[in-house]
């Protein structure tokens, strides 16, 4: 008997700029190819999905899987303000009719982490001219291609800017802490040697680069004034303050009335990256502030939409102190998190708990992303299965769950860590851009 009944979405999930190729107009091209970049590689061809789509449509549809959730990129479609390229319009014409033609359902994201390099110049996701810009490129796509779709994600991982706050604030805790040691090691070894050495490093041996770190901080605010024409950046996934944390949201509102008017009957959602945030002993009241924060705060600018889509890979546990590390002896995936299927049926829970209090219980959740980079394709298929099994159990209690895209279809360019990271039900040579099926993809289609 099958975990689902017919209809059910199952199905995989890649990004443009991840598997295209050559997205030679948005700003992480810019940022891969900067001298002082984060980026370990820069994405290049990636796996060549632009010109090898057909194929690997086909390889999905083979499989057994009945949806693929893919991005449009607005750096391909914009790659000048105010200017359309209708040769990429019927580019993404082929891809859609493509699925059709092979009985996939798309799924199409509007924006995946992504922008256009000029949206970046002008003042990025901070920039009150975005949500419109936002709203303008959604409108032109559906324009053109609506006939062909039917849902439409429209900002992936809308919460991503307040995560990488998050981590970026405890990072500089850490290192304020570190530098305090630091100064105080340095001053205790100064009074005893009667030293006069001004060097913070010293002879103190705490395992940081404080001075190169310093250096890189300032070349690269330096480039960064060069190539964007400010020193900080406001990419999608930069740290978010409060008002930019809304602006995204306005301009998920913006673009879903935008794209209603052109076709009202299309399904509109967006998606949220969610921990399955447990709290420990003592615990309790920081695991319930980090749960506003990472959800209930973006409800109100999502209840009314047509769907939700959840993103989750793994649980965060929550100390007196905050995020806690992984328990010992557990299983971690090569992105140094737990192994931890079960997240995705609690996270499901949480979501439809908060929407039924808003007065959606109706609310259709697709679990948009879900899944593990490792190099035992057994583990995938281990994952899968148990992540799937939660989602068929919440299912039976009534929970209108309506997909479930495995995160990713092909091993891809996981952004700052480059190709290291093997999410993928397929895995690709880069040198001859071969594929080649993992029995992951066939167990998933016969899910
Ligand atoms: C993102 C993907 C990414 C995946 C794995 C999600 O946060 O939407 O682009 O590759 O996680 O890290």
């Amino acid at each position: 008997m099958s975990k689902f009944e017919q209809g059910f979405l199952i199905g995989a999930a890649t990004a443009a700029h991840q598997v295209e190729g050559n997205n030679i107009h948005s700003d992480y091209w810019a940022m891969e190819h900067m001298k002082y970049t984060n980026f370990n590689e820069p994405s290049l061809d990636a796996v060549d999905h632009y010109n090898r789509y057909e194929e690997d449509i086909r390889m999905m549809s083979e499989a057994g899987l009945n949806a693929y959730r893919f991005s449009i990129e607005w750096a391909r479609i914009e790659p000048v303000e105010g200017q359309y390229d209708e040769t990429e319009i019927a580019h993404y014409r082929k891809v859609l009719e493509c699925c059709r033609e092979n009985g996939i359902e798309p799924i199409v994201t509007m924006h995946h982490f992504t922008s256009p390099k000029w949206l970046i110049d002008n003042g990025g996701w901070e920039a009150e001219a975005t949500v419109d810009a936002f709203a303008k490129y959604c409108k032109y796509v559906v324009e053109q291609l609506g006939d062909l779709m039917h849902y439409v994600v429209t900002i992936n991982e809308a919460n991503m800017g307040l995560q990488v706050k998050a981590i970026a604030e405890r990072y500089k805790r850490q290192m304020m802490a570190k530098m305090q040691q630091m100064m105080a090691m340095q001053a205790s070894m100064n009074a005893g040697a009667g030293s006069q050495s001004g060097n913070m490093e010293g002879t103190a041996q705490i395992g940081m680069n404080f001075n190169s770190m310093m250096e890189n901080m300032k070349n690269q605010q330096a480039e960064n004034e060069d190539v964007f024409g400010v020193a900080e950046p406001q990419t999608f996934v930069s740290a978010r303050t409060e008002a930019g944390d809304i602006l995204v949201m306005r301009a998920h509102q913006a673009a879903k009335a935008a794209m209603k008017e052109v076709k009202p009957e299309l399904l509109i959602g967006l998606s949220l990256s969610l921990h399955d945030i447990q709290a420990v002993e003592g615990g309790e009241e920081v695991a319930a502030k980090e749960w506003v924060e990472e959800f209930t705060h973006y409800l109100p600018y999502i209840k009314e939409d047509d769907f939700f889509g959840l993103q989750n890979y793994t649980r965060s546990l929550i100390g007196a102190d905050g995020i806690m590390p992984v328990p010992e002896g557990a299983e971690v995936t090569q992105m140094d998190y737990e192994f931890y299927p079960e997240a995705l049926e609690h996270v499901i829970r949480r979501a439809d708990e908060e929407f039924k209090n808003a007065g959606r219980a109706d609310m259709p959740i697709m679990v948009t992303e879900n899944g593990i980079a490792t190099s035992d394709d057994s583990r995938r298929v281990a994952f899968i299965e148990k992540a799937t099994d939660g989602v068929a159990t919440c299912k039976k209690d009534g929970i209108p769950v309506i997909g479930y895209m495995y995160w990713s279809l092909m091993d891809n360019f996981e952004w700052q860590k480059g190709y290291s990271m093997t999410f993928g039900l397929i895995e690709v040579d880069r040198m001859t851009q071969k594929r080649i099926a993992k029995p992951s993809l066939g167990f998933l289609g016969n899910i």
